[in-house]
């Protein structure tokens, strides 16, 4: 707990009712979705500006407070957990549109706003905010930004690096930097904005960005397809590269990740009477003119004897439906059992001999933990999620035996020169693994930088390094 008189100097920057201190506050703006380090924040400070932000960041520099930065806390890393008495400065009262150029197709916000609320506010104009992720009505854009998001729409759109054209940043000194321009070419030196995006809070708060819209997608067919080998998903994909279609989403998952979320999510149910060791969520662009281009591209799949079975969404309700059963996973996961959550990415061309000897380790588990995949295959983005089964043994006990799991597939995957994180980050949950993914000079430069804007490791200490 701070000093009363650090509480009513917070309270003077930012109002009386903005600074939160009763336990279940704590509690809940102290954490992100992950369960595993307790939350232990001393205060949590709202502010409605940037101005306010920069005077709460300037207060806890000149008092040495250090600051966890707080978005729609979703994050799976644990880089919004405050776990040691930190000042939590959360934006979510910062929610603004500021401009929606319908020409420049950008629009600016502040950082407090939620994906969601972007997406609707393009689609009101006939325009588009590609980020997509089941975590959209509750994470922020500042999250989105400070964690550099992948999600759904990755393989045609890119990720939250890509959406970003301009941010404003307060610096861990307080001072406000302005790099929100909006321009689509700068070169005039080093581009500081990409220092910031997935920087996970370490060395500013992103308060403002301008972020890139597009036309809106054709109408989007989509299609679950059974498939019988991994093999066979990396074919698919090569097929629909090769046809030319525009795919706008190439997710999968294994069959126990189908059946955990026809066991938890509300009314899912499975479009095939037989089980499939694997299962596609392919998403592709109606042709021009409202030309199918699903049936030909299925036909083609069919032909070359890659899938079993397939079924393609004829209505919006069934569009969802299919959509639910990728979506519902994480979710679903999480109610089945103790989680201990995997992101990696290889090069896609790596992919069938990596997973080869995934599978050895899936089927070399314990009986009692199982190994559940899913995630955006088509980016060479894998999640494996660790699920102990056994109800009555403690967390701690699971973690520590998934861990060695854990740690095999590590050894495996930087023998392929894969990432750790492929979207979510490193947070607390990760940093002993930094080195898996990174040389010791590219870590050791990573240092440098965060010593050079935040010489007294005040935003968001802890986090990234081991
Ligand atoms: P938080 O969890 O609040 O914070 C995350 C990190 O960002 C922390 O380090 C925090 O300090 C920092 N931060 C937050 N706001 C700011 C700010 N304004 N300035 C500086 N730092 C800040 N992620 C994906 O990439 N792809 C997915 O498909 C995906 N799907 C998900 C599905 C579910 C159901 C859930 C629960 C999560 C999913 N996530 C996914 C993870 C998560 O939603 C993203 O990481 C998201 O970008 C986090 O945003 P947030 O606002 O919730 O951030
Ligand atoms: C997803 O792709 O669904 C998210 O990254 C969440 C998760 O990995 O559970
Ligand atoms: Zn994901």
């Amino acid at each position: 707990m701070l000093q009363e008189s650090a509480l009513s100097d917070l309270r003077r920057l930012v109002g009386q009712a903005n600074v939160l201190t009763s336990p279940s506050d704590l509690e809940a703006y102290g954490r992100d979705w992950t369960r595993v380090h307790q939350a232990k924040p001393s205060v949590i400070v709202l502010p409605a500006s940037t101005a306010e932000v920069a005077a709460v960041v300037a207060y806890c520099q000149a008092k040495q407070l250090p600051i966890v930065p707080s978005g729609g806390r979703t994050g799976l890393a644990g880089a919004a957990v405050a776990t040691n008495g930190e000042v939590v400065l959360s934006l979510s009262r910062m929610t603004k549109i500021e401009e929606l150029d319908e020409v420049g197709q950008t629009i600016r916000v502040e950082a407090g706003i939620t994906t969601q609320q972007v997406q609707e506010a393009a689609k009101q104009v006939g325009l588009f905010f590609p980020l997509d992720l089941a975590a959209k009505g509750s994470c922020q854009i500042g999250g989105n930004i400070a964690t550099n998001a992948g999600g759904v729409k990755f393989i045609r759109f890119g990720g939250m690096r890509e959406q970003v054209l301009g941010i404003e940043v307060v610096l861990p000194s307080g001072e406000v930097l302005d790099m929100n321009t909006g321009l689509r070419k700068n070169n005039t030196g080093y581009d500081l904005r990409q220092l910031f995006i997935g920087s996970e809070g370490t060395l500013g708060i992103v308060t403002r960005a301008t972020l890139r819209l597009t036309p809106p997608p054709r109408n989007m067919q989509v299609s679950v397809l059974a498939v019988p080998s991994f093999e066979s998903i990396l074919q698919i994909l090569s097929v629909c590269g090769k046809a030319g279609v525009q795919l706008t989403a190439f997710e999968f998952f294994t069959r126990a990740a189908h059946e955990i979320v026809l066991q938890h999510a509300l009314g899912a149910r499975s479009p095939f009477a037989d089980k499939s060791p694997y299962y596609v969520l392919l998403e592709v662009e109606e042709g021009a003119g409202g030309i199918d281009v699903m049936q030909p591209l299925l036909e083609q799949i069919f032909a070359a004897d890659l899938i079993s079975d397939a079924v393609v969404a004829t209505s919006s309700a069934q569009f969802k439906e299919l959509w639910g059963l990728r979506e519902n996973i994480t979710e679903s996961l999480s109610k089945h059992g103790h989680i201990r959550k995997n992101d990696i990415s290889l090069a896609i061309g790596q992919l069938a001999a990596f997973t080869a000897e995934l599978e050895l380790e899936v089927a070399a588990a314990p009986k009692d933990i199982q190994l559940v995949l899913f995630g955006h295959i088509g980016d060479g983005n894998l999640h494996i999620n660790y699920v102990g089964l056994n109800k009555a043994e403690s967390f701690a006990d699971f973690n520590a035996r998934a861990r060695l799991i854990e740690l095999r597939i590590f050894e495996r995957l930087a023998r392929y020169k894969g990432s750790i994180s492929a979207e979510h980050g490193i947070g607390l949950l990760k940093k002993k693994d930094l080195h898996f993914s990174r040389s010791e000079p590219e870590v050791t430069l990573m240092r440098q930088i965060k010593q050079l804007l935040d010489p007294a490791n005040l935003l968001n200490p802890g986090k990234i390094f081991p």
